[in-house]
């Protein structure tokens, strides 16, 4: 069976699918209205000493976390990093990511760590609100700042999830998966290129140009992997075509992830409010393209 982080292992292996990657930085549209808002912010601690990444991936956002969350001179940030898809990794002596779950975060109570903030991007309203909540009272040592930029059903990157989706429904219908499995007994790459440029062409045909962004993507991936075909070397061709496939019915399960995750905000709000924690910001962040997240900055007061 499916295992529900199993698409998201593949994101973080195959570096091929990168939110932000390398790209993030203040330059980035989101990570810039992000921090504008940080800045904003009266934390408890203002020099917090120790941070706790929920869903962080490979972390390729911490160094801008330690660029927001100034700790006090001559000391740096500690960031621990939770993520159930992503291998434990010790990065330095202040950097440490737990394969975990965030709404049970048994191996990151291990750490003993007194976290001063609770940061999630794009990754809290993945889990269940309520277990969520009692995951971080486990963990918590101190009242801790919680601050989460959560999906939306209006945001910008919500009508992208969509329209991708849509595009990978016609090119990953019964008919490729039909081609596929022909092509994994047979090794037959010619016949298999001429039902894919068939398929690109059918899609091309709809003449819907919102589709034409991942149509591209794909199609200059498969070039490279039609290009060069070594007539001794079929079957690993074959197969490296048949991964391809894999990986982006990968993305197709975490694009269908991302929209439900994005109706789930309310239901952590919901939970907060009928555990009477003070919610300090609930607002919607906007930037030049649209509607990017809902940011919530709430209060942990441990309780027993
Ligand atoms: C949309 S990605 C965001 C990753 C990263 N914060 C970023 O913005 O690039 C969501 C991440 O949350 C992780 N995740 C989802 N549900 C989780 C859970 N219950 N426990 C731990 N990690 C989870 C996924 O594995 C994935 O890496």
């Amino acid at each position: 069976m499916q295992n529900k982080n199993t698409p998201w292992q593949s994101y973080w292996k195959d570096t091929s699918f990168d939110t932000f990657g390398a790209r993030f930085s203040d330059e980035n549209p989101i990570a810039g209205v992000l921090a504008k808002e940080i800045s904003s912010i009266n934390f408890l601690n203002s020099t917090p000493q120790s941070l706790l990444d929920l869903g962080c991936g490979r972390g390729e956002h911490f160094r801008w976390l330690r660029h927001v969350f100034p700790s006090l001179e001559g000391k740096t940030l500690k960031i621990t990093g939770v993520d159930a898809a992503v291998p434990d990794t010790k990065i330095d002596a202040n950097t440490q990511i737990y394969t975990d779950n965030f709404e049970s975060l048994i191996n990151t109570r291990r750490s003993q760590e007194a976290f001063d903030i609770v940061f999630a991007l794009f990754a809290a309203e993945y889990g269940n609100g309520r277990k969520l909540v009692r995951a971080l009272n486990n963990v918590a040592k101190k009242s801790m700042d919680c601050l989460f930029l959560m999906h939306t059903p209006d945001s910008v990157i919500s009508a992208k999830s969509k329209i991708s989706l849509n595009f990978y429904e016609l090119l990953l219908d019964k008919a490729t998966t039909t081609a596929l499995r022909i092509l994994k007994k047979s090794h037959d790459i010619k016949a298999f290129e001429m039902y894919v440029l068939g398929k690109i062409n059918s899609i091309v045909n709809l003449n819907r140009p919102e589709l034409m962004e991942d149509m591209q993507l794909v199609v200059q991936r498969l070039q490279q992997l039609f290009s060069a075909v070594d007539l001794r070397k079929k079957v690993a061709h074959a197969h490296a075509l048949i991964e391809y496939f894999e990986q982006l019915k990968m993305h197709v399960l975490r694009l269908e992830q991302q929209l439900k995750a994005a109706k789930n905000s309310d239901s952590l709000v919901d939970e907060l409010v009928k555990q009477n924690y003070e919610i300090k910001v609930d607002k919607c962040l906007q930037n030049q393209f649209g509607e990017v997240g809902r940011l919530l900055h709430f209060v942990l007061v441990p309780r027993i």
